[in-house]
């Protein structure tokens, strides 16, 4: 079972990219340590490589059953079809979801549906406003989402020089959210078989 995770902020200047790849080593480590569910493997996919154009696909993604006319869609889709979990590293934009992260989400539809999600949000307020609005977005793929869920405070995980330091706190809740992404990756794929 492949798990990507992904960073969704393509921003000059983002934080999502040290969340993001810190995220990701937390998880190989943890398969490493023998921790993972059994077949688990995290992989890090960065949204922000592949250049994304703003809906430009003529066919309604819902239809278009993975056939895109435009190269970055069908790169995309190429990259996000094999895997069978997502765990989204999301930042909060204005309350919500940031538009290009949206964006690359809307443009696919069977490459997400009846898969795994789960969500490492962060922003002021460790990205709840965001992650709560991605469970009404998924839910739209029957996607199955972990309950449990990560977030970092920009505030307190950054220092000024831009480094960031994780606190305990999030290598606990993150540890709890990759066990329940595991399982519901399981069941998600049992589902489609
Ligand atoms: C356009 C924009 C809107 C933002 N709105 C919010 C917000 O509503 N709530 C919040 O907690 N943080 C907000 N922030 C702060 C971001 O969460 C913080 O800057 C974070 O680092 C953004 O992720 P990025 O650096 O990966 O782009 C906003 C940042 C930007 C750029």
């Amino acid at each position: 079972m492949r798990i990507a995770v992904v960073i969704g902020s393509t921003r000059p200047g983002r934080k999502g990219e040290a969340v993001g790849r810190w995220v990701a080593e937390q998880a190989t480590a943890r398969v490493q340590a023998g921790e993972a569910a059994e077949g688990v493997e995290y992989e890090l996919v960065d949204l922000a490589g592949f250049d994304l154009p703003l809906l430009s696909e003529p066919t309604v993604p819902g239809a278009a059953n993975g056939q895109y006319e435009n190269p970055a869609t069908a790169a995309w889709a190429r990259t996000i079809a094999p895997f069978d979990g997502y765990l989204f590293v999301t930042a909060e934009y204005n309350h919500s979801i940031p538009a290009a992260f949206k964006n690359a989400f809307d443009v696919l539809f069977v490459e997400w549906r009846h898969k795994a999600i789960g969500f490492v949000g962060y922003g002021a307020a460790n990205g709840v406003r965001a992650v709560e609005h991605w469970r009404a977005v998924v839910a739209n793929a029957s996607m199955l989402q972990a309950r449990n869920q990560a977030g970092v405070n920009v505030f307190t995980a950054f220092s000024p020089d831009g480094t960031f330091t994780a606190p305990e706190e999030l290598v606990t809740t993150l540890r709890t959210t990759l066990g329940e992404l595991e399982e519901l990756t399981a069941l998600a794929a049992s589902r489609r078989a």
